[in-house]
């Protein structure tokens, strides 16, 4: 189903065929952010949206109404106009209770009108209701789904990298001591060692910051795939003897069995003795965020110590933690913020307001704007169309890993198939190639004979070094292609020397074209792949 959306209806404004976005300013307590920055509003317009913010909307990040009156925004002082005249508004928070204006943000509204920002689907079922009842539609950043096309509009990575970090800074400044390892004269000082729980986006930036501050830091996650990525990131991987693996749909984890959570959390109790800080970040999207930190591993921990829970907000993975709030619990602080991303207002607007301008792109801009519903991050990410709950999209499709097979089991199997295709493979395609072989050199003259075996044998070597290559190997494989582009650059330059009209010049010349563009493109892509290896 494809979904287009009307343009603004507004009356007394000339340009009433304009699409307009409406940034209001966020009104949960302490939010910084803002959901576009003077530069993304400038994307945002040569897309052909006219952008419209309210005032003072982006002064806790540092970007002042005259930063987006200089690109070209309009900027709006009441709420109630900004709401209504908006044809679609770009939100950070999910829509609440507006205290200047005392009234709910879904009221304010335009009916029929489009919502995109955080919206947390599975805890606020209530909010889509009444956003239904408007006729919304709403696109909720935090179900865009973690593919690799839609990584450009992953609200959620963007802000859990920089929360990660925040995270570190956070325990740093509550830790009273440095973290790295030091010999001086006056004494020795061991580094500082860091747990980090859940090495998803925010476990992984915050491995790296604490190895950037030289801290000793090991890592945990249920998903074994993670292992590679906290290694290289010079981080230890603990590892359970226990035989679940935790990858879900969609890039995020799934929730694990009692037995495994049992297990890790013996792993964390005897951590718990050794570490000095803790940072935990395990989360399965739309649940409530596992127990793992019981107050007796915090009982356990060195005094000085801290907890960085940054799952406060879904409950918590430490039993203590006080979502908000830092506090000292016998002497190991326990920092339960839950607006890290906010704490660095001005990078987080600057990445969520590019992710929402990825998103208006591939919604076809202001002229082309459609919400396709057949299309994988549309569907999954529309929570509300046209005043029906969407929410929750089916489920999207893994690939299915083949089944492990004993080797003999496979050998069996491998022999009843060759059997049963055996013929149709080996006998089949040979006869009746042969046949048109054997057809072609009854009628054709000689001459053409010659000049059809080689392109049979050529049609042959191409396919076997083309197609049955894996595309791990197709950058080596470009070197073979290039040595054979060169052949028929040579082959078409003895042909050139003819007439220019005849057939052949021309055909010399166009392979001439053809393997320069071959050659010079594979260097050209070699040369890419190299500098990825580049530091
Ligand atoms: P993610 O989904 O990429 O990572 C979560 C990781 O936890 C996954 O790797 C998953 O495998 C792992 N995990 C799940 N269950 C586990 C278990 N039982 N034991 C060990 N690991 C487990 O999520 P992302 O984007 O890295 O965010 C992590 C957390 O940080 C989320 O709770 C998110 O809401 C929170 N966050 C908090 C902010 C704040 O201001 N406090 C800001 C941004 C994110």
């Amino acid at each position: 189903m494809t979904v287009a959306i009307a343009p603004a209806a507004n009356s007394n404004s000339p340009a009433s065929e304009v699409m307009i976005l409406g940034i209001p300013k966020e009104i949960y307590p302490g939010e910084r952010r803002v959901a576009a920055t003077p530069s993304s509003a400038q994307k945002l317009q040569k897309l052909g949206f006219q952008v419209r913010v309210e005032t003072g909307a982006g002064l806790a990040a540092s970007f002042p109404d005259e930063a987006y009156r200089a690109v070209g925004c309009e900027i709006v002082d009441s709420p109630v106009a900004l709401w209504a005249e908006s044809t679609v508004v770009l939100k950070v928070r999910a829509p609440q209770h507006h205290p200047e204006v005392n009234q709910d943000e879904v009221d304010l509204l335009r009916p029929g009108g489009t919502l995109i920002s955080f919206i947390w689907p599975a805890q606020n079922s209530e909010l889509l209701e009444r956003l239904a009842q408007k006729q919304a539609t709403v696109i909720a950043m935090d179900s865009v789904p973690r593919i690799t096309r839609a990584q450009k509009m992953d609200a959620l990575s963007s802000m859990a990298n920089l929360a990660g970090y925040r995270a570190v800074i956070e325990a740093a400044q509550h830790f009273g001591r440095i973290f790295t390892g030091q010999i001086t004269a006056a004494g020795k000082m061991p580094p500082c060692k860091v747990l980090v729980i859940g090495a998803g986006v925010a476990g992984l930036a915050a491995i790296g910051t604490a190895r950037g501050l030289g801290a000793v830091v090991r890592a945990f996650d249920t998903r074994p795939a993670v292992k590679e990525q906290v290694q290289s990131m010079g981080a230890e991987f603990l590892e359970l003897v226990f035989e679940e693996d935790g990858s879900g749909e969609g890039g995020y984890a799934k929730v694990m069995s009692p037995a495994f959570i049992a297990a890790e959390m013996a792993l964390f109790a005897q951590q718990a003795t050794e570490v000095d800080i803790i940072i935990t970040t395990a989360l399965i999207p739309g649940k409530t965020a596992p127990r793992l930190v019981t107050e007796e591993m915090v009982n356990a921990m060195k005094p000085g110590s801290v907890i960085v829970d940054m799952a406060a907000e879904q409950g918590g993975n430490c039993e203590l933690t006080r979502p908000g709030e830092v506090y000292d619990h016998n002497g190991v602080k326990i920092v339960g913020l839950t607006d890290l991303a906010s704490r660095m207002a001005n990078q987080a607007s600057q990445l969520y307001g590019n992710n929402l301008v990825h998103l208006l792109s591939d919604l076809g801009g202001a002229d082309n704007y459609t919400l396709d519903m057949e299309d994988t991050v549309v569907r999954q990410s529309t929570v509300v169309l046209a005043g029906e709950v969407t929410w929750p999209a089916p489920p999207l499709e893994r690939p299915v890993p083949p089944q492990a097979v004993a080797p003999e089991t496979q050998m069996a199997q491998d022999a009843s198939q060759t059997k049963k295709t055996g013929v149709i493979q080996q006998l089949l395609w040979p006869v009746l190639i042969g046949a048109a072989l054997v057809g072609v050199g009854l009628v054709a003259p000689e001459s053409f004979i010659s000049h059809f075996t080689v392109f049979v044998l050529a049609i042959f070597l191409g396919w076997k070094v083309i197609w049955d290559v894996t595309p791990a190997l197709h950058t080596p494989l470009m070197s073979v292609t290039n040595a054979i582009s060169g052949i028929i650059i040579i082959g078409g330059m003895l042909q050139v020397s003819g007439p220019l009209t005849s057939t052949v010049t021309i055909l010399g010349a166009i392979a001439i074209f053809v393997s320069t563009l071959n050659i010079s493109g594979g260097f050209f892509v070699t040369q890419r792949m190299l500098n990825m290896f580049r530091k």
